[in-house]
């Protein structure tokens, strides 16, 4: 068919206003300055920074970000590496614990071409990894996860985090390489204030951890964790090695709703592009962005000023906007910028990132990780 392949929804130097929607628009400009940002911050406080590739998806983001300093990147799956090594990165922490031994193996495969680290709970895991590593012959490095509060994965407390490091200890195929300590439940709490107490709490709780291992002689060479939200206090807290953030790149609508008093601010870079298609009611348009373009699940995306405009129902492939000013009553075709809620899943929703400066396309680059959640 003539038509096959579908032709790109943008190309570098075509005006915004042309690209096809619903695309992933990118504001480079404040890209760069996020990324600068926080290895600039990360850096003056004399820490590591590999930031989380689970947020973007992207080879070419993770590359800039290697390129300004950052020791690595993380992954949260397995599979999810994969892209990233293809594009040359080296040095990959797997933020997670392994499930399964098949998931051992495919861990143990990457494990032969690059720098991999990953994370246990419990002796199951390095049971499998050793023999995963044995077959194939490879070697890694595991770092044990503490629950510092969040109730998600990782041991609950000193002893059972020195019995698994003793237990890695007398694994051939495996190095212990340190503690990780991450809190998601702190991130996103609103004020400055109660965000700051809550990551004071949690940090406490990896002091203990850190106290037990040093009473029993055991060296810690890396504490890893930390997010967008907690970076400004965790920056301070003297219990990091290195920090691994991932939303800084982009913001969300949700980091939009925290308060940040202190210095550390990031901006808005991230935005799904829009149009309106159909505006046969008084007072609303329909765009044609909905859930198949714009995750959902921390909150409606909201209209990038356009104050007039208020997003205010997702189909699935329709979004609803009510209009409250009849001057401004978009027009038909008219481009519309949403700030996604939750921008990890929704940059898994998408194939390409449509990276933007001022008016004009710059590049297109593919979310080349989506999907891969194995
Ligand atoms: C283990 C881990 N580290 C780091 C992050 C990055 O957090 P954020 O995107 O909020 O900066 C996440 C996010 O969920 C995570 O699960």
């Amino acid at each position: 068919m003539e038509f096959l392949p579908l032709p790109p929804a943008a190309t570098p130097g075509q005006a915004l206003e042309q690209i096809d929607t619903p695309a992933l628009l990118l504001d480079l400009d404040a890209f760069e300055r996020n990324l600068d940002f926080m290895q600039d911050n990360v850096r003056r406080a004399g820490l590591q920074l590999r930031p989380h590739a689970k947020a973007h998806k992207c080879p070419q983001i993770a590359l800039a970000q290697l390129a300004r300093g950052a020791a690595g990147i993380c992954c949260q799956k397995i599979s999810e590496a994969v892209p990233f090594m293809q594009a040359g990165v080296r040095n990959i922490h797997i933020s997670n614990e392994v499930g399964s031994p098949q998931k051992a193996r495919l861990l143990a495969g990457l494990a032969l071409h690059a720098d991999i680290s990953v994370c246990v709970d419990d002796a199951t895991q390095v049971e499998w990894l050793e023999e995963a590593l044995r077959q194939a012959d490879a070697s890694l490095v595991v770092l044990v996860e503490a629950d510092i509060g969040q109730g998600r994965c990782g041991v609950p407390d000193a002893a059972s985090c020195l019995r698994l490091i003793d237990m890695i200890a007398r694994q051939s195929r495996m190095r212990f390489g340190g503690l990780q300590a991450y809190h998601g439940g702190v991130q996103h709490l609103r004020g400055h204030g109660e965000r700051r107490d809550a990551v004071l709490r949690a940090n406490e709780r990896t002091s203990g951890f850190l106290r037990a291992m040093d009473v029993a002689g055991i060296r810690c060479p890396v504490v890893t964790g930390g997010g967008t939200g907690s970076v400004e206090f965790d920056l301070e807290s003297g219990v990091y090695t290195e920090l691994q953030p991932g939303s800084y790149v982009f913001m969300d609508g949700d980091y939009g709703r925290n308060e940040w008093t202190g210095g550390l601010r990031f901006e808005q870079s991230l935005f799904v592009a829009s149009a309106v298609m159909s505006r046969i009611r008084e007072g609303r348009v329909v765009l044609d962005a909905g859930l198949k373009s714009l995750a959902v699940d921390s909150g409606l995306p909201h209209v990038h000023g356009r104050k007039e405009l208020e997003y205010i129902s997702a189909n699935d492939e329709h979004g609803i906007v009510t209009v409250s000013d009849d001057e401004r009553q978009p027009e038909l075709g008219e481009l519309v910028l949403l700030v996604p809620g939750h921008c990890d899943p929704t940059l898994n929703l998408h194939e390409e990132l449509i990276g933007f400066r001022g008016r004009t396309v710059e590049c297109v680059w593919p979310v080349a990780a989506r999907g891969l959640s194995r």
